[in-house]
C-alpha cells in the first residue's frame, strides 16, 4: 500500500474521503469545506441526531450531491476536544474498520481534524498513518473465501506536512504487519526453519548480512542449553543473526534478541491442553525482531544495527529434555532444568551470551517468557527489565513517542536466591511468588558485560478472546528506540 500526504481537502482526487465531525461545536476546515459543497448536509445530520458523530461512529454518504458526487465517509470524534491516545487509537481503528470493506482503491483522510493530547502534528501523522496501516491488516492464506475478504485500499492519502512522519509511520505498519504475519502463522508452517529462510530472504531483499548458525554449530560453541530446548523436537534449532549496517564501519552495535520458540509445548512439563494452541505465539518476541529489521531496512537510518533470534520448538519425546536434567550454558555456568515449560530464558541465555562477541552497545531481549508476566500487567503494559537507568530511560521515552506501551519492573538482588539449586550453578524457575521477576534475574545472569533490558511482551504480543491474533507489538517502539540512536 502506498501512503502519501495532500495539502487540503479540495485539491486531492480519491475515490473516498474521509472527514472528522465533533458532536458539537464548529467543524474543522476540510469537514466545512465537504459540508459548503453538500448544502449544509453534514450539519445537518448532526443537528438532526442522524449521525450523533460519537467518538470513533462512523456513517457512509455514498453520493452526498449531484455536483459533488465523490463518496464521503464521516467520522465522529465525540466532544471535538483533543484525545487521548486511547481515544485517537479507537478512531483510526474504526476508519480502517469501516473502510476495509469498501471497493475503494484510494481513500483520502483529512486527518489535521485530529489533535490528541501532549502529540505534535507530526507525531500525530507517523501515529495515524500506522494505526490506519496495521487497521487494514488481514491474515490471509489459510482460508477458502480469502481473496474476497483482502482490502482493497491501495493508495492511503493523509493530510498534513510532515513527509518524514509519514514514512516512519507506513514503514512501521509494514513491519509490525510482518510481526503479526510469522506470529499468527500455525506451528507446522513457521517452524525454526522457516524463520530462518526468513532472514534468508532478508539478506536477498535488503542486502544485509545473514548467519546462520545450525546445530553443528552452536554444539562447537557450546550452546548446550539452547540445544536442550529442541531436543525433543523433530525440527531443528537455528540462532539466526542479521546484521544491518547503516552506520559507521567498525561502530558497535546496538543488538536486539527475540525469543523464537515457534511451539511451546511444555515439552515434559507439558503444558495443559486447553489453549495450548496460543503457544504458538511464543516466537512473537522473534516476531518483532524480523519486524523492526523489516522497518529499519526501509527507512534506512544511520546505525549499526544486529537482529539476533533463539528458534526451536519446545516438544515432549524420548529424547526431551527431562526436569532434573542439568545442562551447560556457553558462558560455562550449569542450569538444573527444574521445569522443561521455563524454556524460553533457556535459549535466550546462551544466545546473550554469544551476543557478546560484539561488543554490543545495548542488548534489549525480548520475549513471552511468562505467565506470570500477564497476571501482572496483563495487556496494556510490556514488562521491561534493565541492568542500565539510561538504557531504561531511553525505552521509556521511545515507548512514550511511538505510544507502545511499557512499565519498569524491578531487578532486585534480593530476588536471585530464588533462583539457588543444590545440583547446579542456577536452576531454571525461581518458584511461585514474582514469577516474571525471577525470569528476568535468570537473564541478568549472562548481560554483565552490557548495558541490556528485557522486554516481558507475553501479554502484550498477542490478544485473545473473538479478536485473537498477533499485535505486533512491540515493533513500533523498537523502532522509535533504534531511530534515537541514529545519527
Ligand atoms: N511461553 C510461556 C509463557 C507464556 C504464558 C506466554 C502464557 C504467553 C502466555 C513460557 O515458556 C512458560 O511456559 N513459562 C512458564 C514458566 C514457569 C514454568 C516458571 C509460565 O509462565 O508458566
Ligand atoms: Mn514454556
Ligand atoms: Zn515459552
Amino acid at each position: 500500500m502506498n501512503t502519501a500526504l495532500f495539502d487540503r481537502v479540495s485539491n486531492v482526487q480519491a475515490d473516498l474521503l474521509v472527514v472528522f465531525v465533533p458532536s458539537e461545536g464548529v467543524l474543522p476546515e476540510s469537514t466545512a469545506w465537504v459540508d459548503g459543497n453538500a448544502d449544509g448536509q453534514l450539519l445537518q445530520l448532526r443537528e438532526s441526531g442522524v449521525f450523533k458523530a460519537g467518538l470513533g461512529q462512523t456513517l457512509l454518504l455514498p453520493s452526498v450531491t449531484q455536483d459533488f458526487s465523490q463518496p464521503v465517509l464521516l467520522v465522529g470524534l465525540g466532544k471535538g476536544e483533543a484525545l487521548s491516545d486511547m481515544q485517537a487509537r479507537k478512531v483510526v481503528a474504526a476508519v480502517a474498520a469501516a473502510v476495509k470493506g469498501l471497493p475503494f482503491a484510494d481513500v483520502a483522510l483529512a486527518s489535521s481534524a485530529l489533535q490528541v493530547k501532549n502529540r505534535t502534528a507530526s507525531e500525530v501523522t507517523a501515529l495515524v498513518a500506522q494505526w490506519l496501516n496495521e487497521g487494514f491488516y488481514n491474515f490471509l492464506g489459510f482460508k477458502q473465501d480469502d481473496a474476497e475478504k483482502a482490502t482493497k485500499v491501495t493508495t492511503l492519502l493523509l493530510e498534513g506536512s510532515e513527509e518524514s512522519a509519514l514514512k516512519i509511520g507506513a514503514a512501521t505498519a509494514s513491519g509490525s504487519a510482518f510481526a503479526r504475519q510469522l506470529g499468527n502463522l500455525p506451528g507446522n508452517v513457521c517452524t525454526p526453519s522457516y524463520l530462518a529462510s526468513k532472514a534468508q530472504h532478508f539478506e536477498e531483499e535488503y542486502g544485509i548480512d545473514v548467519e546462520l548458525l545450525d546445530e553443528t554449530k552452536m554444539d562447537e560453541l557450546g550452546m548446550h542449553c539452547l540445544l536442550s530446548v529442541g531436543r525433543g523436537s523433530d525440527q531443528p534449532s537455528y540462532l539466526i543473526v542479521m546484521h544491518y549496517r547503516g552506520g559507521e564501519e567498525g561502530d558497535a552495535p546496538h543488538v536486539l534478541l527475540g525469543k523464537g520458540i515457534t511451539f511451546d509445548t511444555g515439552g515434559i512439563s507439558l503444558k495443559p491442553g486447553a489453549k495450548m494452541d496460543e503457544m504458538k505465539y511464543d516466537m512473537c518476541g522473534a516476531a518483532s525482531v524480523f519486524g523492526t529489521m523489516k522497518t529499519i531496512c526501509e527507512l534506512k537510518p544511520k546505525l549499526n544495527f544486529t537482529a539476533v533470534v533463539a528458534a526451536a520448538e519446545n516438544m515432549p519425546s524420548g529424547r526431551a529434555t527431562k526436569p532434573g536434567d542439568i545442562v551447560k550454558t556457553m558462558s560455562g555456568k550449569t542450569v538444573e532444568v527444574l521445569n522443561t515449560d521455563a524454556e524460553g530464558r533457556l535459549v535466550l541465555c546462551d544466545a546473550l551470551t554469544y551476543i557478546e562477541r560484539f561488543q554490543p552497545k545495548s542488548v534489549v531481549d525480548i520475549a513471552t517468557l511468562t505467565g506470570a508476566c500477564v497476571v501482572a500487567l496483563g495487556s496494556v503494559n510490556s514488562g521491561m527489565y534493565a541492568n542500565n537507568d539510561d538504557l531504561a530511560a531511553d525505552l521509556k521515552a521511545a515507548s512514550q513517542t511511538s505510544a507502545d506501551k511499557i512499565w519498569q519492573m524491578p531487578l532486585d538482588e534480593e530476588y536471585q536466591q530464588q533462583l539457588d539449586s543444590n545440583f547446579a550453578d542456577i536452576g531454571n524457575i525461581g518458584g511461585p511468588e514474582a514469577g516474571s521477576v525471577t525470569a528476568a534475574c535468570f537473564l541478568s545472569r549472562f548481560t554483565q558485560s552490557y548495558p541490556w533490558a528485557h522486554l516481558d511482551i507475553a501479554g502484550s504480543a498477542w490478544t485473545g478472546g473473538a479478536a485473537k491474533g498477533a499485535s505486533g507489538r512491540p515493533v513500533a517502539l523498537l523502532t522509535r528506540y533504534l531511530l534515537d540512536k541514529a545519527n
